[in-house]
């Protein structure tokens, strides 16, 4: 067993056995290291002031996949240090050359004055850092993306993306020492689980040792991205417990395809599955374009959003419209379920004690069936749902034989329409069995009000976005995207 957290941060490896299970990243930067170039803003995970970049060893040393460093941006104010562990910590101090050589990112900010007060700066160049490492010549959405989660009060954003434009593609430090860089990284990897903080803080290697420890203790709290888990230190000050970090666990992190299903492993990042579901099915990409921002999307995983069971979550209503099954583990005992059913009431999941959501099971498409989801918020991006909607429907012969609507923000729960699927079964999807199916919706659900919508808008707009499904079907996607001061994701796949 290992009893330290080990990262590369500044060429050299950093061993920390006495830190607190919930330190932020950025209280240690601020507070122990004095490292004050990272700000905090929010605390919250909305800003992006606290941008840091963490960079992880890919590919196999001596394969043909090539080993390097790949570099994502994440929030360091609701970051624990555990989730450090293993991976190169990069910092706006870390960037410039030791004579003060400005990083490419850096000198591109300073020849477009992408910069007035300067207290969102060191969180846009992290984030251009990350860009710059990842993407040769991004363009403008991409740009777009990579900034959507860093706030700026002042010098507006056009002459920031334009400093993204031009950032140069000169080999910068980080590059020139990867190979040193990569052997750090290796000498810390870590084969068993990492116990520290007298006990309270675990972070198992595999699935094997996660199921194990928490059959011992059933009443630790699993962080995976730790976007949720985050806020509840950060702003809720709640004592968390034991907690047993899963972000680590090489063989939850896999994605895999067998059976017609693709299967996400529970500490794949919500950036990830993304990558590996929006060529399947391209409303569930655009969807993911809107889920939170790139930093929150890097640490965020799909089993986090499930286990959690906000009734506004977004993954949820388009994975049970597509028929996904969740994986559960408790000790050596495994089970299988359909999505819906993982939600029994307000928060409360299907979980048992000890009990741990595995993967998640997503079909791949098939013939006759057709899918569509919507994201319904008051601002396009980084905004939570006041109404997600997930469509499927398997239609032969012209005639639809299986419904699949599920909506978030509409009950407790992530819920399907079981009215509303009636109302089309057995007929055609025109626009008359939409409209019944709208209409059938003030069955299925009875909204609350609150600040994101009230009950009344709620169901006219979950009745309109069927009529919009409809309307839609068969249109190419470049006629069914909207602009981007509209709310509504989707269009027919
Ligand atoms: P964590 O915070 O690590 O865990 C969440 C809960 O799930 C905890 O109760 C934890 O114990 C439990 N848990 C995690 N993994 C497992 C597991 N494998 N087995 C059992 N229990 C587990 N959500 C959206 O849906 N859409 C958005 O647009 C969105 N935007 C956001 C923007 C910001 C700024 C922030 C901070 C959050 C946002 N969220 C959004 C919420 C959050 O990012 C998601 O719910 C995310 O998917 C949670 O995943 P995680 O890995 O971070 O979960
Ligand atoms: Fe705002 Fe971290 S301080 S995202
Ligand atoms: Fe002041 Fe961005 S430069 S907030």
């Amino acid at each position: 067993m290992s009893d330290s957290v080990r990262f590369v941060h500044r060429g050299q490896v950093v061993c920390l056995s006495d830190v607190p299970p919930t330190r932020t990243v950025l209280d240690y930067l601020r507070e122990d290291r004095a490292a004050r170039g990272t700000k905090e803003g929010c605390n919250e995970g909305d800003c992006g002031a606290c941008t840091v970049v963490l960079g992880t060893r890919v590919g196999v040393l001596g394969m043909s996949e090539a080993e390097s460093i790949q570099y994502r941006a994440v929030n360091a104010c609701i970051l624990f240090v555990t989730a450090l562990d293993g991976k190169e910590l990069v910092t706006v101090e870390d960037l410039a050359g030791p004579d003060g050589t400005l990083h490419p990112v850096q000198q591109a900010m300073v020849d477009h004055h992408g910069s007035q007060c300067g207290f969102c700066t060191p969180g846009f160049v992290m984030s251009l850092f990350a860009l710059y490492h990842g993407e040769a010549e991004p363009d403008r959405p991409r740009i777009d993306a990579a900034l959507a989660g860093n706030l700026c009060r002042c010098t507006g954003y056009r002459p920031i993306v334009q400093a993204a434009r031009e950032m140069g593609r000169e080999p910068d430090a980080f590059a020139a020492r990867m190979m040193e860089t990569l052997a750090l990284l290796r000498s810390i990897e870590r084969g068993t689980t990492l116990s520290h903080a007298g006990g309270r803080a675990f972070a198992p290697a595999t699935a094997n040792e996660l199921a194990d420890l928490l059959l011992a203790k059933p009443d630790a709290t699993i962080v995976a991205g730790g976007t949720d888990v985050g806020l509840w230190v950060t702003k809720q000050f709640r004592d968390l417990g034991t907690i047993i970090h899963i972000a680590g666990i090489r063989d939850l992190a896999r994605i895999s395809w067998t059976k017609g299903f693709v299967t996400i492993g529970a500490a794949v990042t919500v950036t990830d599955a993304a990558a590996a579901l929006a060529p399947l099915y391209p409303d569930l990409g655009e969807l993911f374009r809107r889920y939170g921002s790139e930093q929150v999307r890097n640490s965020a995983t799909l089993g986090g959003n499930i286990a959690n069971g906000s009734p506004i979550g977004d993954s949820m209503p388009a994975l049970i419209a597509l028929g996904a099954r969740l994986v559960l583990r408790r000790g050596n005992i495994i089970r299988e379920m359909a999505l819906e059913d993982f939600f029994l009431a307000y928060r409360k999941t299907a979980l048992q004690q000890g009990e741990f959501v595995a993967a998640i099971r997503v079909p791949e498409p098939a013939d006759g069936r057709i899918f569509a989801c919507y994201k319904i918020s008051k601002r396009f991006d980084q905004d939570i749902s006041a109404v997600m909607a997930g469509f499927g429907l398997t239609i032969r012969d012209g005639i639809v034989t299986e419904a699949r609507l599920a909506y978030g923000g509409m009950a407790g729960t992530p819920k399907r329409a079981a009215a509303a699927e009636a109302a089309l079964v057995g007929r055609p999807f025109d626009a008359a069995s939409a409209q019944a199916a709208a209409d059938a919706l003030s069955q299925d659900f009875q909204p609350l009000s609150d600040m994101r919508a009230s009950a009344e808008y709620r169901l006219t707009v979950a009745g309109n976005l069927i009529l919009k499904w409809q309307m839609e079907r068969g249109l190419p996607p470049s006629a069914t995207r909207v602009p981007s001061f509209a709310h509504v994701v989707g269009g027919p796949v």
